[in-house]
C-alpha cells in the first residue's frame, strides 16, 4: 500500500523585510545576504501571529482544498520549536481553531528544524497501522528568530506547511531512506532566552556531515530532483556539491542546476522556516514545475525526489519521494507565489519595532504601522493567563 501525501498548502505572513534594506542598515554590503547567504526577503509575523496562527491557516487551507470532511482526521501533529507553552501542545489550539472532532491523536512534535519530518513518519505508520482509512494531519509551523545583530539575523523567516497524510496519496508516496542522530550543541534554546544560542559554522558542518552520511546509505537515483531543509540556500548548495561526488557526478554546478536550485526559490523570498523548510522546498520543486509547463508530466520531469530534513541536536532523514500519476492537477491549487507576491514590505525601523515588542512579551493590540495578521485566524492576546484565539 502506498502511503504519503494528498494534499500540501502554505501560509505566510503577509509582510517581508527586504533584506538589501537591512544590509545597508547594518552596515553590511547588501551582496553578503542576498548572494553569499542567498536570501533576498524574509517574511516577518505581525505580533498578532504566533506559531499557532501559521499553523491553523495553513491546516484550514490544505483541508479545504483537499475537499475532506474534517471528521476524517485522526491524527493531528504539529512539529514547531516556535510553541509558546511548555506543556499545552500548538496542536490544541489548531485542532479547536479548524474544528476537527474529539475522535482524533493531537499533539506536538519538538526536535528543532526536523520535528514536523518526524510527525510525517510518524503520520505514515499511523496510516499503516491504527489509522483505519484516515488521514492524519501533520503541520510544520514556526517563526524563526535570531537576535537583531546576529550573524543569523538574516536568516528569518515565517511560515506554516500543513500536509493530509493517508493511504493511496493523490500527490506522492513516501519512504525513509536513513536516518542520523548525534547529541550536538550547534543551535539550542535554553528554556528563558528569546532567542537561539547558534554556533554558526559548526551548525553549517553538522548539517553537512548529517546530510553526506544519510545519502551515502542510498544508491541515488540520478534523476531524481534534490530537495534540502534550507536555513539558507548558500548551505544547500555546498552539500549539494559533497553529495554530488557520491554518485560521481562530473559536473555538479550543472546538476545543482537541474535537480536542486528549484527547491530553493521560495526559500529567497521567504527565508528559514525552520520545520517548514524542506517541504516548501518540496512544493518549490512543484510550483517550479507547473509554471515551466515543458514537460507533459511531473513523473517524466524527475524520477521522483529525495528530500533531506535536519534538526539542530542533531537529527537528520532522508526520505525517498514518489509522485503519483496525475497529480499535476493539485498543482494547480498551489498559490505560494502568489501568497509571496502580495506581501506588503515592512521597513527596517517597523521590523525592529516588532522584535522590540516580541522581547519584552508585549501584548498583540500594540500598533506598528498596519503590520496585522492578514487571516483567516489571528492571537487576541492573554487573559487569566491563557491564550486567546480568534478570527481576523
Ligand atoms: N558579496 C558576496 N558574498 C559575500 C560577501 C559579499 N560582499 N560577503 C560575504 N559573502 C559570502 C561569504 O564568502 C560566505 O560565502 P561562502 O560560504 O561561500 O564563503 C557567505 O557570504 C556567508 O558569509 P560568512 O561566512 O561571513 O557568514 P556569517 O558568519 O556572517 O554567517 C552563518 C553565516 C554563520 C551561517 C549565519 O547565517 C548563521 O549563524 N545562521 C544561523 C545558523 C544556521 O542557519 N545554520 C545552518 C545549519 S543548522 C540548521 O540547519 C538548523 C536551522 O535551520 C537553524
Amino acid at each position: 500500500m502506498d502511503v504519503g501525501i494528498d494534499h500540501i498548502a502554505f501560509y505566510t505572513p503577509g509582510h517581508f523585510l527586504a533584506l538589501d534594506e537591512l544590509a545597508t542598515v547594518r552596515g553590511v554590503d547588501p551582496k553578503k545576504y542576498t548572494e553569499g547567504i542567498g536570501i533576498r526577503e524574509i517574511s516577518i509575523a505581525s505580533n498578532d501571529e504566533d506559531a499557532v496562527v501559521l499553523a491553523a491557516n495553513a491546516a484550514d487551507k490544505v483541508i479545504d482544498e483537499a475537499g475532506i470532511s474534517r471528521s476524517d482526521i485522526g491524527l493531528l501533529i504539529v512539529g514547531t520549536e516556535s510553541a509558546e507553552d511548555k506543556s499545552k501542545p500548538t496542536a490544541t489550539h489548531v485542532h479547536e481553531l479548524v474544528g476537527i472532532g474529539p475522535n482524533c491523536r493531537v499533539y506536538d512534535i519538538m526536535h528543532a528544524c526536523i520535528g514536523a519530518t518526524y510527525g510525517v513518519l510518524s503520520a505514515l505508520d499511523w496510516v499503516r497501522g491504527a489509522g483505519k482509512g484516515r488521514y492524519a494531519l501533520v503541520i510544520a509551523s514556526d517563526i524563526a528568530r535570531y537576535e537583531r545583530e546576529s550573524a543569523g539575523e538574516p536568516t528569518q523567516g515565517a511560515g506554516a506547511v500543513a500536509m493530509l497524510i493517508c493511504a493511496n496519496p493523490r500527490l506522492m508516496a513516501l519512504e525513509e531512506v536513513s536516518s542520523f542522530s548525534k547529541s550536538v550543541y550547534d543551535f539550542w534554546k535554553p528554556l528563558e532566552k528569546k532567542y537561539p544560542i547558534v554556533d554558526g559554522m559548526f551548525s553549517a558542518q553538522c548539517y553537512a556531515d548529517a546530510a553526506t552520511y544519510c545519502f551515502q546509505q542510498e544508491t541515488l537515483k540520478k534523476g531524481a530532483a534534490f530537495v534540502f531543509h534550507a536555513p539558507y540556500p548558500k548551505l544547500v548548495q555546498q552539500t549539494y556539491h559533497r553529495i554530488a561526488k557520491l554518485f560521481d557526478d562530473a559536473s555538479p554546478k550543472e546538476s545543482f542546476l537541474e535537480k536542486v536550485a528549484a527547491g530553493l526559490r521560495y526559500a529567497s523570498r521567504v527565508g528559514n522556516i525552520y520545520t517548514g523548510s524542506v517541504w516548501l522546498g518540496l512544493m518549490s520543486v512543484l510550483g517550479e514545475f507547473h509554471e515551466r509547463k515543458q514537460e507533459p508530466s511531473i513523473t517524466d520531469a524527475y524520477d521522483g525526489c529525495y528530500l533531506f530534513s535536519y534538526g539542530s541536536g542533531c537529527g537528520a532523514v532522508l526520505i525517498r519521494g514518489e509522485f503519483v500519476p496525475g497529480c499535476e492537477q493539485i498543482l494547480k491549487k498551489f498559490d505560494v507565489q502568489e501568497q509571496l507576491d502580495a506581501r506588503n514590505k515592512v521597513s527596517v525601523g517597523d521590523y525592529e519595532r516588532l522584535a522590540e515588542i516580541y522581547e519584552r512579551g508585549g501584548s498583540p493590540q500594540e500598533k506598528v504601522s498596519a503590520i496585522k495578521a492578514s487571516g483567516p485566524f489571528k492571537f487576541i492576546g492573554v487573559e487569566d493567563e491563557k491564550r486567546i484565539y480568534g478570527s481576523v
